[in-house]
């Protein structure tokens, strides 16, 4: 059983297309002041014509670089994404062929906006039962433009495409050991009786040719009226949003029994400024503690997180030895939160 676990390279990718608040203001009915105002979100990178396998292997790659390992020497690939390109092979699988990750098992992850908490929860807990050591990849890359309808003011101004990516491992990049203790703790939760607060059609029932025309189809089940595209009750999902993060803040600061006052930073999932604030008021955190890059990429759901992170590892505000907090909440309902040492 290890007691130590690294984050030893960061990375990620958004695409070169920028489209700001008043660029939407002249296709749709809407205004730089209440997106602003509502939001914090001022503009977003969209895709336009890049994949979302070409975004996770460029962050993936980039992680790969900066934690200064041998791709081979990894052994898990998770892809978190509620919008890939293929059912199958998994985004995971296609990460691995490009990054040349031969020995990694690869699998991808589906939990809305919570995605990038539950895979390093998960890999949490390789790392730590591993005695051998143990290197995993986790990118989180999302297009949710292809997801939103650019009709429907109340959601396609929310979001972002974007990905982001770490190398986790339980040794240093030269396959030395860690310092030991440097494990803390993480929380993930959900609660499916919000699943309709946040909704997306997957495929059409079947028309195959045994199909017995008389036989109703099932009722949707969430009532779903606008077919693939995204149906969010945003107000429910906001009182859930400042419920689940701070209580999920608190979970793993008594399960790793560490102190609000030792969290140098949070992390938290890109939804809304206004949340961020009101969750930082609540569990008593200074709301410069709580980073938001929300003003420049909009919400990339899973995705949020690790391309905070990169940002604020590269800008230096995040350093080596500082005790952090990263947190998200979204479908499913889901929730959750990890505490560590970077
Ligand atoms: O990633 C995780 C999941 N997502 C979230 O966490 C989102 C959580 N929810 C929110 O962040 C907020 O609820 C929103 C930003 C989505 C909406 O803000 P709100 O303050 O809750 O606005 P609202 O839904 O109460 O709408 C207020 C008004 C409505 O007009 P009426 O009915 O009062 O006349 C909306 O039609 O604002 C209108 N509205 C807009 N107006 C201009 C909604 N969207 C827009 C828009 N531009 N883009």
């Amino acid at each position: 059983m290890n007691t130590s676990y690294k984050i030893l390279g960061t990375g990620s990718c958004l695409p070169e297309l920028t489209v700001d608040n008043e660029m939407y203001a002249k296709v749709i009915d809407t205004s730089d002041e209440w997106i602003t105002s509502r939001t914090g979100i001022s503009r977003r990178h969209l895709c336009d014509g890049e994949a979302t396998w070409e975004m996770a292997v460029k962050a993936a790659s980039i992680a790969i670089g900066e934690a200064g390992v041998s791709a081979e020497t990894i052994n898990m690939i998770v892809v978190t994404t509620l919008t890939p390109d293929y059912t199958t092979p998994s985004t995971a699988c296609i990460v691995q062929e490009r990054t040349g990750a031969v020995n990694a098992f690869c699998f991808d992850l589906n939990a809305a906006c919570t995605g990038f908490i539950q895979a390093f929860d998960i890999a949490m807990h390789y790392l730590c039962a591993s005695a051998e050591p143990f290197t995993a990849l986790i990118v989180a890359a999302e297009s949710l433009s292809k997801l939103v309808d650019f009709s429907d003011r109340r959601t396609c101004v929310l979001f972002g495409d974007g990905a982001g990516a770490v190398v986790l491992s339980n040794r240093e990049a030269d396959g030395s050991l860690l310092a030991p203790d440097l494990v803390y703790d993480s929380f993930i939760g959900a609660d499916g009786t919000g699943g309709g607060y946040m909704t997306g059609k997957a495929f059409e029932p079947a028309e195959h040719p045994f199909r017995d025309a008389d036989k109703p189809e099932r009722e949707d089940l969430f009532g779903h009226e606008t077919g693939i595209y995204l149906s969010m009750k945003g107000q429910e999902v906001y009182r859930f949003a400042t419920t689940a993060m701070p209580m999920a803040i608190e979970k793993v600061l008594e399960r790793a029994g560490i102190a609000l006052e030792k969290i140098d930073y949070v992390v938290p999932h890109q939804a809304n400024d206004r949340i961020l604030q009101a969750a930082a008021k609540r569990i008593g955190l200074d709301p410069e503690k709580m980073l938001s890059n929300i003003a420049e990429t909009g919400n990339t759901s899973s995705a949020s997180i690790p391309i905070c992170l990169d940002q604020e590892i590269r800008s230096g505000r995040i350093k080596r030895g500082q005790t952090l907090i990263m947190t998200g909440f979204g479908g499913g309902l889901t929730y959750g939160a990890c505490a560590l040492n970077y």
